[in-house]
């Protein structure tokens, strides 16, 4: 039992965009995220999951549709001092059912941190396979022409 399970999930408010921001912001700058400004996360606020502590906010995820079948998990960050305390495996179970709940048939995410999403049973794939859809939060990526993420899907 992890010192932080009782934490709950909770869907995003106004009031959490800045601290959102902050989190993504951290692993933005070393490029291990999408940078999202504040209006692309009031945007999709009603996407995000977040977890906090006594206010502070420790973890947090969003679930992006696609289309009829598709949706991709955005914005996975977990605050480095509450890592390896199973959230973010929380946070993706979380999104996960919601997607089935909505009767999605696929889930997928653009990440480095391939062993994570693989003990939560996605796959590896070829990212050329994935609809044009998905690339349009590319163009705005720096690393747009040298992508070194992998593009993992789960079949729900
Ligand atoms: C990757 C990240 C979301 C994981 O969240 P976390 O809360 O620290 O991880 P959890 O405690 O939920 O780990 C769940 C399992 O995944 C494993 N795991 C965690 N990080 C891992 C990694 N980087 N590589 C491989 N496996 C990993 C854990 O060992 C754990 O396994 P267990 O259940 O057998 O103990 C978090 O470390 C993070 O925010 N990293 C920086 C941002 C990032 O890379 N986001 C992902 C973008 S798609």
């Amino acid at each position: 039992m992890s010192m932080y399970s009782d934490l709950t999930i909770q869907e995003a408010t106004l009031e959490d965009v800045p601290s959102i921001s902050e989190l993504l912001k951290m692993y933005s700058e070393t490029g291990i995220l999408l940078p999202r400004s504040n209006t692309d996360i009031y945007h999709s606020l009603r996407n995000f999951r977040i977890i906090c502590e006594n206010g502070r906010l420790a973890a947090c995820a969003s679930l992006m549709i696609y289309n009829h079948e598709l949706a991709e998990i955005r914005s996975l960050a977990v605050h480095p001092d509450y890592q390896n305390h199973g959230l973010g495996k929380r946070l993706v179970q979380q999104l996960e059912k919601e997607a089935v709940e909505l009767g999605l048939a696929r889930l997928m995410a653009l990440t480095y941190v391939v062993g994570f999403f693989q003990d939560l049973e996605f796959k590896v794939v070829d990212m050329a396979k994935l609809p044009e859809k998905v690339w349009n939060a590319c163009v705005h990526c720096r690393k747009f022409n040298n992508c070194d993420e992998t593009a993992m899907v789960k079949y729900l």
